[in-house]
């Protein structure tokens, strides 16, 4: 492999001759996502290979991203230069991963994942900080969560050492992809898949541990946006015994429709109901959803239908820390309609009001803006995670 004098011109052009990659981009404006055969990692019968195609952290390209025109970057798929993989027999071990060109994959067609959905997400951000440095907010929540999923779907998953590692590497090897500070973050997209081959309904012989990245820009301009939800009545989201506390990839097409629905009548997302009674609220497509009345502030108790999001957990924390009384249990429809206001918490949204809720053509409207708990909450969040605020909690990662 190159020395770590290498350029980035002598990896590409390595890459090239080697294993007839390219990489989807230069060191300029990102292209758009294009799925060509000249894009894909190539593997082996049975599994995404990582072996030949392995790039030494020397050989990271970094150029702190003055070449990235950052106004092209939206809440689409920007690809960055590098993604990490990692693979493992299932009950064994996995093989020491290694960062590869971002590409397309080849995978068997007769893989668990492409076949009976045998898959898990993250998702997570790196952020950068005033003075440049880069950060990861609770990366073994993350690591912890995919294990769950992976004991739920009799997967291999990495350990959180290994986890961490993989992220760090990553987001190392795309610093130049970090936004500056305060204008987006790096998503990372850890992803676990049953990427063996089986043909009887079953699980893989093989998992591969996958990490992609992009950044994103960010949504929220300080305590203004707000979003209107719909109550979905027809369909759910999660079911008793089901999949809905994991992260499973099968827990998402299905919510596609709900929220499609929803957008075509001018709503941003749909509040789930619980399968059982359809008289509680669970959450939103992909993020979690708390209430405030008085001093209280409430949001569903996780029972294996709701995922138990990072943020949600962060939140309950910070608002008992700023004084607030905090609840987890059943919330009725009704309760969330008499509420004072009403936020959504995940990664993507971080802490986002609610505007209004709109159940069987009945819609009510919350407060918002600057004034707003919510507004509060965020920003001890945000200026922990972006290092504007001390972390007493020791909830954030330096990586470098
Ligand atoms: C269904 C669902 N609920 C909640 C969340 C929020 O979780 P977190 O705060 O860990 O991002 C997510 C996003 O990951 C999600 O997909």
């Amino acid at each position: 492999m190159a020395s770590s004098t290498s350029g980035p011109k002598k990896v590409l052009s390595r890459f090239r001759q080697v294993v007839g990659l390219l990489l989807p981009h230069s060191k300029s404006t990102p292209p758009p996502v294009s799925s060509t055969d000249d894009d894909k990692v190539t593997t082996d019968d049975h599994q995404v290979s990582t072996d030949d195609h392995k790039v030494s952290t020397d050989e990271k390209v970094k150029s702190g991203g003055e070449d990235i025109n950052w106004d092209n970057v939206g809440f689409g798929l920007t690809p960055t230069d590098f993604m990490f993989l990692m693979k493992c027999p299932v009950g064994d071990k996995y093989s020491e991963g290694h960062l590869v060109p971002y590409g397309n994959l080849e995978i068997s067609p007769s893989s668990s994942v492409l076949n009976y959905g045998q898959g898990l997400f993250e998702g997570m951000k790196v952020y950068r900080r005033e003075d440049d440095r880069i950060m990861i907010f609770r990366p073994e929540e993350n690591a912890r969560r995919m294990q769950m999923g992976a004991e739920r779907l009799l997967m291999q998953a990495p350990t959180t050492e290994q986890f961490i590692d993989a992220v760090k590497k990553t987001a190392l090897a795309n610093e130049r992809w970090v936004p500056p500070h305060g204008t987006g973050t790096l998503y990372l997209r850890p992803l676990l898949m049953g990427s063996g081959a089986v043909l009887g309904i079953g699980p893989a012989p093989e998992c591969t541990f996958l990490i992609f990245a992009s950044p994103i820009r960010n949504s929220y301009k300080s305590g203004i946006d707000a979003f209107n939800l719909s109550i979905e009545t027809k369909l759910h989201r999660a079911s008793p015994g089901g999949t809905g506390g994991i992260k499973s990839i099968t827990n998402y097409a299905p919510v596609f429709e709900s929220v499609k629905r929803a957008k075509a009548a001018g709503f941003d997302d749909v509040l789930f109901l619980d399968g059982e009674t359809g008289k509680h609220i669970e959450e939103a497509s992909s993020c979690n959803v708390f209430m405030l009345k008085g001093n209280v502030i409430s949001t569903p108790t996780i029972l294996g239908t709701i995922l138990p999001g990072i943020t949600r957990k962060s939140i309950l924390e910070i608002a008992q820390d700023c004084g607030y009384e905090v609840e987890e249990g059943r919330i009725p429809v009704e309760d969330v309609l008499a509420a004072d206001e009403v936020f959504c918490t995940g990664t993507a949204v971080v802490v986002t009001s609610v505007a209004s809720i709109t159940y069987q053509e009945q819609r009510v409207e919350y407060k918002t803006g600057e004034n707003t708990v919510c507004h509060e909450l965020r920003t001890a969040l945000t200026g922990i995670q972006t290092g504007l605020v001390e972390d007493k909690k020791g909830w954030t990662v330096h990586l470098n």
